[in-house]
């Protein structure tokens, strides 16, 4: 592994700008929370028409369905996935940028996406500085847990023709230099130990990842995916 990424839901909205990264939100209205949410409160009817988000089917969203699955199981985990669809404000699409994006258009209040994402907005193009300014970040927790993570990770295959050479690569993508890059050039969070997380990323406050095993996301991501694809969402 070399970096990981919280998916954090992102709520702001057009009018007031907030600090980024953090998870964003804000909208100074009163239903949307400064400080904490979780994941499950996503299906709350107070997000109806709000919610924003890229395709469900996309990996960072079925890892996230498949964390919800192992925790909840299949039937909570449908009803979750009807409800959350039934708070979209538009057909999921698009990327995490476009979130943001229409975040301060005013499509949507609240939506999902790793935070990094707000540190490449904030370098970025102009337009995308607005997108990113638009936004407060939040990092959601699901309930009793911590923050969903999506990881960049790699693996070598047992019969990779070039072993030595692909462990080099993953011994250069662990060491000080590069997890420096993942930290401040990327703005994901380094699995070394010992190398700061950069500040922008810190400003979205403390990250607790949650606990479950990796291999149990990876285990379900098949039949989140099914469930996704069950209730229609990114029809
Ligand atoms: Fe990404």
């Amino acid at each position: 592994m070399s970096g990981a990424s919280a998916k954090p839901s992102i709520s702001g909205s057009r009018s007031r700008c907030t600090p980024r990264r953090s998870r964003r939100t804000s909208r100074a209205s009163s239903a949307i929370p400064t400080t904490a949410l979780d994941y499950e409160d996503l299906a709350e009817p107070k997000w109806r028409g709000k919610l924003c988000t890229r395709a469900f089917q996309h990996q960072y969203n079925i890892a996230l369905v498949a964390a919800f699955l192992v925790k909840h199981g299949e039937a909570a985990t449908v009803e979750w996935l009807r409800r959350v669809k039934a708070n979209l404000a538009r057909k999921p699409s698009g990327g995490d940028r476009d979130v943001a994006k229409d975040i301060a258009a005013g499509v949507c209040d609240i939506g999902l996406g790793n935070q990094y994402y707000i540190g490449l907005m904030s370098n970025g193009s102009a337009e995308q500085r607005k997108w990113a300014e638009a936004v407060r970040v939040i990092l959601p927790t699901f309930k009793g847990g911590g923050t969903h993570i999506n990881v960049s990770g790699a693996v070598v295959t047992k019969h990779a023709p070039n072993r030595d050479n692909a462990v080099k690569l993953l011994e250069y993508m662990t060491s000080t230099e590069a997890q420096r890059v993942f930290a401040d050039v990327n703005y994901e969070y380094p699995v070394r130990p010992g190398i700061a997380v950069n500040p922008l990323v810190r400003s979205f406050g403390e990250l607790k990842p949650d606990p479950m095993a990796m291999a149990d996301i990876a285990m379900a991501r098949a039949k989140a995916s099914e469930l996704v694809d069950k209730v229609g969402f990114d029809r």
